[in-house]
């Protein structure tokens, strides 16, 4: 190669490097302002998948805040306590593990001084294909993007609501641009509770079950449990996700592009952080953003989608066995549990519809 051909090539990359330095820099500098305007006194911050990628950058800026008190959900790791930090274990492969993570989170959220409270449902998983399904009949990437951050957050939802007055929460659920690829409907929810093959969009299907959930059931976490569930897009960050659908010799190779094209972890844990570091963050639900940029209220905009939205709540409760888990009654799609005369007329009423544990 020309020698003016690698000098062009290494001034690229220093470019690059450069590049990345300083919107990581001005990306953490934002997020320490909206913690300085936020945080309050002991602010809380539960944080899954926090191990690696976003979610360890989220802990570790987040944490960097003297007021700010994290609880990591991970997997394969210990029980540990470091400083402000506390380490659990969860897998959210296991439902049992996500059960227990939830009432851990609950007591967490539930102590301290009146500052910041917010869940960060960030663990994600793809896989490139579905080789092995879970005991509960699902692939991995819907258990973990999908059925975990549900039973999590809707077991802390009725924690909170069954032990009374709480601080107000914010619950960000981290989707994915990649929804817009979903094929996500009813024949598919069917095919889903049938354990039969779905779609080759497990990922962008799972992820846009989230916010399909979030816009159906955002109103009523927040009027029963004081959770204000939001979503937000990080847009296309720099971390390994992805990387087992390229060989690794591409993926190595591919680095410096990767460095100009996509978003430092800083910029995505900024994104995602932010969601939940606004004025409205604990006044209004179901927002969905992308990057920093409010881009949807879900709620509204689908709307139309309220029946598959329905239909995935239940189908999600009665996989999850949600209800069983609360050793309470089957509750109705407003978190009500219902009387027997709810009961018997559920049988002949087409509008009402059961979160779980229909007999
Ligand atoms: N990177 C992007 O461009 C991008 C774009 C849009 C959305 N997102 C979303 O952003 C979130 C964070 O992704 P990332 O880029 O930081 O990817 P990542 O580095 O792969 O992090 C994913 C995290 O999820 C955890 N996780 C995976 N399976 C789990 C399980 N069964 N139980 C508990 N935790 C589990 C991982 O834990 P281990 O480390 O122990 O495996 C890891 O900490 C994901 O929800 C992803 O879908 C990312």
């Amino acid at each position: 190669m020309p020698p003016s051909d690698l000098l062009f090539l290494g001034l690229t990359a220093a470019a690059a490097l450069l590049g990345c330095h300083l919107r990581g820099r001005a990306a953490r500098r934002r997020l320490q302002e909206l913690l300085k305007e936020f945080a309050g006194h002991e602010g809380r911050v539960v944080i899954t998948g926090a191990g690696t990628g976003i979610g360890k950058e989220l802990a570790h800026l987040l944490s960097q805040h003297p007021s700010i008190s994290v609880l990591l959900g991970c997997q394969h790791e210990i029980e540990r306590q470091e400083g402000r930090t506390r380490v659990l274990p969860l897998e959210l492969l296991d439902l049992d593990s996500v059960q227990r993570f939830a009432v851990e989170a609950h007591r967490f959220l539930r102590e301290g001084k009146d500052g910041l409270r917010m869940l960060i449902n960030n663990a994600g998983f793809k896989e490139k294909e579905i080789t092995v399904r879970t005991k509960y009949g699902v692939s991995r990437t819907w258990q973990v993007n999908f059925l975990g951050p549900f039973l999590l957050t809707e077991i802390l939802a009725r924690l909170r609501e069954t032990e009374g007055p709480s601080l107000p929460a914010s619950v960000i659920n981290v989707a994915s641009g990649h929804e817009s690829e979903s094929s996500l409907d009813e024949a598919l929810l069917d095919a889903l509770a049938g354990e039969r093959e779905t779609t080759s969009h497990e990922y962008a299907d799972s992820k846009r079950a989230l916010l399909l959930w979030t816009s159906v059931r955002s109103q009523s976490l927040a009027l029963k449990g004081n959770l204000f569930a939001h979503a937000v897009s990080p847009g296309k960050v720099n971390t390994r996700f992805g990387c087992e659908d390229i060989p690794w010799w591409l993926w190595v190779w591919s680095a410096p592009a990767r460095m100009l094209m996509f978003r430092t972890v800083s910029e995505g844990a900024l994104s995602i952080a932010a969601a939940g570091l606004r004025k409205h963050a604990t006044s209004k639900f179901g927002q969905y953003f992308r990057e920093e940029e409010l881009s949807e209220d879900l709620v509204i905009w689908r709307m139309p989608e309220k029946r598959v939205s329905v239909q995935l709540v239940r189908w999600a409760s009665q996989v999850t066995s949600l209800n069983a888990r609360m050793g309470g009654r089957p509750l109705d799609i407003g978190g009500r549990s219902l009387s027997v005369t709810d009961l018997v007329n559920q049988s002949s009423g087409e509008d009402f519809l059961l979160l779980a544990g229909l007999p």
